[in-house]
């Protein structure tokens, strides 16, 4: 282990910081051992608020934090990290077009993506969440390119719990109980959440998903719409945003990628695909099944797909690769 972790968190004055800094300060993602330096980056305009999070940090007394750096300077936030969170990104404002809101944040991830290759390690593990957070990584990878493309991955983790959730509360287990759910695709309304290799363990022993629920009209209809629609009903709910349950995934997730997967265990994260997996076209940040070990992930093969999954991982994939075409024509300007 490196002395002290140096992690970074952009988007560091906003909702899901707010919930996300104190898991990292404590050390639930680097370990119970594992001292953190935090650089903390933010726009000029939000960086007197971000100084209220940095005393409320410093309040929290805690163990593990030896430094913390609020910035709006890149070349301060990227140097010598060992992790990089990127929370940030342009949000949809009233009357934006789609096609400006994704150039705005082409120009954002391309410039962020430039300050990894000349600042970061470049072992430096990536994880993008603002969106379009698919979009926005592989922007960010191709921006970096003497940093390998495995070590960018982007946040499906919140959809993964989600459907999760969904199927432990409709058997009346634990969560913990549900694994190897499949987020596939984009973070998105097209993202299909496949419970074919799904395993919930009920009254002792591992039933097949379908098994366990026993209503497979369920499981095809409203429970896929649920965990697609999921962050729009919250948002409707709460006025704000999934920031609590999203700072939990990003632990998740970058606590996994650290630590590995469980044994016989599978998540689901945005990784680069190279072509070589389940049909999906390559050079796009796709969500898949990984299992992780020794700090690298591997897409779970092998898995059967029927044709309803098929048509529904097609479409994910449609949506990202004009997504990507679009986003590509702003990376010269
Ligand atoms: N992938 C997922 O599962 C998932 C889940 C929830 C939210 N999100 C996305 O995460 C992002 C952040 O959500 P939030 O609720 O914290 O939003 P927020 O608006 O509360 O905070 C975002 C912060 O990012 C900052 N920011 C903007 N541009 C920046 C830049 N170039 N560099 C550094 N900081 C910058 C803003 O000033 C703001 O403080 C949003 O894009 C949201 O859509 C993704
Ligand atoms: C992919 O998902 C992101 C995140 O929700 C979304 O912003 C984007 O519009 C989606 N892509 C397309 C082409 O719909
Ligand atoms: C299933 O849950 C029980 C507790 O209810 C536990 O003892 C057992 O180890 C679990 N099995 C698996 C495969 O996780
Ligand atoms: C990141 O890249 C390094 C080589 O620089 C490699 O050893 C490591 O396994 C990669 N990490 C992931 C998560 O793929």
């Amino acid at each position: 282990l490196p002395l002290k972790s140096i992690v970074l968190v952009t988007g560091a004055a906003g909702q899901i910081a707010y919930s996300l800094l104190f898991s990292i300060a404590k050390g639930d993602v680097f370990g119970k051992d594992q001292p953190i330096i935090l650089l903390l980056l933010d726009i000029a305009p939000m960086l007197p608020v971000l100084e209220g999070v940095v005393m409320e940090l410093q309040d929290c007394a805690l163990p593990l934090l030896r430094e913390i750096v609020p910035t709006d300077k890149e070349e301060v936030a990227f140097k010598d990290l060992d992790a990089a969170i990127l929370v940030g990104s342009m949000p949809r404002k009233e009357g934006m077009e789609r096609k400006d809101l994704l150039k705005a944040n082409v120009a954002i991830f391309k410039s962020q993506g430039t300050a990894l290759e000349k600042y970061a390690k470049k072992t430096v593990k990536v994880l993008v969440v603002g969106n379009p957070a698919n979009t926005n990584c592989l922007i960010a990878a191709k921006s970096a390119p003497s940093i390998p493309k495995e070590n960018f991955s982007c946040l499906t983790r919140l959809d993964h719990n989600r459907a999760r959730s969904q199927v432990a509360m409709r058997c009346g287990v634990p969560a913990t109980h549900v694994r190897n759910v499949i987020i596939w695709g984009n973070h998105s309304s097209t993202q299909y959440p496949d419970v074919h290799h799904c395993l919930v363990n009920m009254s002792g022993s591992d039933l097949a998903c379908f098994d366990a629920v026993k209503d497979d009209a369920w499981l095809k209809g409203d429970f896929i719409s649920t965990v697609q629609q999921r962050g729009a009903a919250v948002i409707k709910a709460r006025k704000l945003s999934s920031a609590m349950s999203a700072a939990k995934a990003i632990c998740d997730h970058m606590r996994d990628i650290w630590s590995g997967t469980p044994e016989g265990e599978f998540i689901s994260m945005g990784v680069y695909s190279s072509g070589n997996s389940y049909g999906v076209p390559d050079d796009l940040i796709y969500s898949f099944p990984v299992q992780i070990k020794d700090k690298t992930w591997k897409v779970v093969d092998g898995l059967a797909i029927n044709d309803f999954s098929r048509s529904k991982m097609d479409a994910t994939a449609a949506e990202l690769i004009e997504e990507r075409d679009t986003a590509v024509t702003f990376l010269g300007v």
